[in-house]
């Protein structure tokens, strides 16, 4: 602990001298999201990454959120604390074969989630997160086609809503296709009155019997507004941090995954950061994202679009 607040106090000084801010997603861990500038979901950090003035963004968040920061300020320094944060889903659609599927549906435009790699982005018309995809989907008129990438779960759910009939790229997040529904309902005979909470990522099973169905940050107000008192969250277990500190007197359990020996749900790519990393990466300036200009420059359309449709 006295390491830890020595190390926080460290990154403080070193993040003030080098005019830097640190962007933490929700699924950090608790000491990151504390530290961090700001904290936000997808949307708001690439919202916040556009509009700061600092001279270097350490982004702990994944690979495409990184990528996100600099296709929108290429001028300043992104750096991510560990390499290896990626991301199962964006992983889930390589760039030579969606290509091709793209390429069976010449009358289609494709909207993809923004847990993709910039190069699927350079192949995309419209970006989205789960926070504003249905406004988006909902801009596009009724008879344009569309095809949805990378997300399956998300793509059904929002066909559901909107009454589209997306083309699904067959993707999925190994976090978010985890979630035990057996184990759920074993909670509930504990919690009989627990709402359950689920991110759109989730299998149809998991979404049917929740209560509440959003983006990260519509779960997170949901918890603030909601009169219930006891909730079991189907997402990754790093939002349970700010749904207790804004609602102390709220009980939050998070939902088991089918296979796992320690119970939880973890991201395995965002949970690589931690605070030492980060005073490396501040220290060091490492490791820095680049994106080579051709793929910026067609990558950052469909962003801009995205964040003009969900202003
Ligand atoms: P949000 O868009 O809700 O931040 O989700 C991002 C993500 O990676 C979900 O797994
Ligand atoms: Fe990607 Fe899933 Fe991790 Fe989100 S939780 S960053 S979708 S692997």
């Amino acid at each position: 602990m006295k390491d830890d607040q020595l190390l926080i106090n460290k990154i403080k000084k070193l993040r003030k001298e080098k005019n830097a801010v640190i962007l933490a997603h929700y699924y950090q861990e608790p000491e990151i999201q504390d530290i961090a500038d700001f904290v936000g979901d997808s949307l708001d950090l690439s919202r916040k990454s556009s509009t700061t003035d600092a001279d270097i963004i350490v982004f702990a968040g994944v690979n495409f959120m990184a990528e996100t920061a600099k296709i929108l300020s290429p001028q300043k320094k992104v750096l991510i604390p560990d390499l290896n944060a990626g991301c199962s889903l964006a992983e889930s659609c390589p760039t030579d074969e969606f290509r091709k599927f793209r390429d069976k549906y010449p009358d289609h435009i494709v909207v993809s989630y923004i847990n993709t790699t910039a190069e699927i982005k350079a192949l995309t018309d419209i970006t989205c997160t789960s926070t504003n995809a249905v406004k988006i989907i909902e801009s596009i008129p009724e008879n344009q086609k569309i095809i949805f990438a990378p997300d399956r779960n998300l793509g059904n759910y929002l066909n559901s809503i909107t009454g589209r009939d997306m083309v699904i790229w067959n993707g999925a997040c190994h976090v978010h296709e985890e979630f035990s529904l057996e184990k759920i309902l074993k909670i509930k005979n504990t919690y009989p009155d627990a709402k359950l909470i689920a991110h759109p990522e989730c299998q149809k099973p998991i979404q049917i019997a929740a209560d509440f169905i959003g983006s990260t940050s519509a779960l997170l107000r949901y918890t603030e507004r909601d009169g219930g008192m006891e909730y079991i969250v189907a997402t990754e277990s790093g939002i349970l941090h700010q749904m207790k500190k804004r609602n102390p007197e709220k009980l939050f359990i998070p939902a088991p995954p089918i296979d796992s020996t320690c119970g939880c749900s973890d991201c395995k790519f965002m949970k690589l950061h931690n605070l030492q990393k980060i005073y490396d990466s501040l220290k060091e300036e490492k490791f820095e994202v680049n994106i080579t200009p051709e793929i910026r420059e067609k990558a950052l359309i469909p962003i801009q679009k995205m964040l003009e449709l969900s202003s």
